[in-house]
């Protein structure tokens, strides 16, 4: 647990430790490797488009701003043994309107070079347990573009269940192939095991 003052209050920052990763806040040196993964054409294929430099460091800032705000959100990964920065994996409230916000989702981004290793699902299973434990969350979502197959085993790897119905994601345009999504849901109390 790392303190840090915020607006007068001490802001306690939640981090995670698992069998291999570290789930910390973000750092400086952090940020170019994140760019390089963001640029990454493999890595982005489910999303848009690649993010310039400008964007990725954007969106770290963004991921720092809110873990430095609440305490917790979407945390940096390293690995234990290398202490090296792999990516994301963490907890956010969508911004977009979505036919089931508000509500809390998980995500994860990892460097392709860490593929393969469970570390997503590790780390996310370490987050889930914060949000049921820590956060007292009923329930987590998470979601992804109908053809994210990776995506969507580390859902499923996690436990969580399937909505029969998919949706449009409202940030990209009509007839766009990325646009349909499907929708899992992990549930606190299918976890209660956990926290007992
Ligand atoms: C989504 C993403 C994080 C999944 O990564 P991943 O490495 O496939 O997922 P995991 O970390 O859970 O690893 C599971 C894989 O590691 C293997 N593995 C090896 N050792 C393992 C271990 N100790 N424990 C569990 N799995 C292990 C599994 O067999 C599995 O491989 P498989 O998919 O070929 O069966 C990755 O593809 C990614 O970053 N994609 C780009 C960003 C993205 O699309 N994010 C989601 C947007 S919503």
């Amino acid at each position: 647990m790392v303190a840090q003052k915020n607006e007068g209050l001490v802001m306690r920052i939640q981090e995670i430790e698992t069998e291999r990763l570290r789930l910390r806040q973000w750092q400086d040196s952090d940020y170019p490797l994140f760019a390089r993964i963001n640029a990454d054409v493999e890595s982005m294929r489910f999303f848009p488009a690649p993010l310039t430099v400008e964007q990725s460091n954007d969106l770290a800032r963004y991921c720092r701003g809110l873990i430095a705000q609440q305490g917790w959100g979407v945390w940096a990964v390293e690995e234990k043994t290398t202490a090296k920065f792999i990516g994301f994996t963490g907890l956010h409230k969508p911004t977009d309107e979505l036919p089931f916000t508000p509500c809390v989702e998980i995500a994860w981004r990892l460097a392709r070079a860490a593929w393969g290793n469970g570390f997503a699902t590790e780390a996310a299973s370490a987050a889930l347990s914060f949000a049921f434990g820590e956060l007292a969350l009923p329930e987590v979502v998470s979601f992804t573009t109908l053809t994210n197959a990776a995506s969507e085993r580390v859902m499923q790897r996690l436990g969580m269940k399937r909505e029969p119905q998919t949706f449009e994601h409202p940030s990209l345009p009509s007839g766009h192939p990325l646009r349909e999504h499907l929708l899992y849901r992990a549930y606190a109390d299918e976890r209660a095991s956990d926290f007992v």
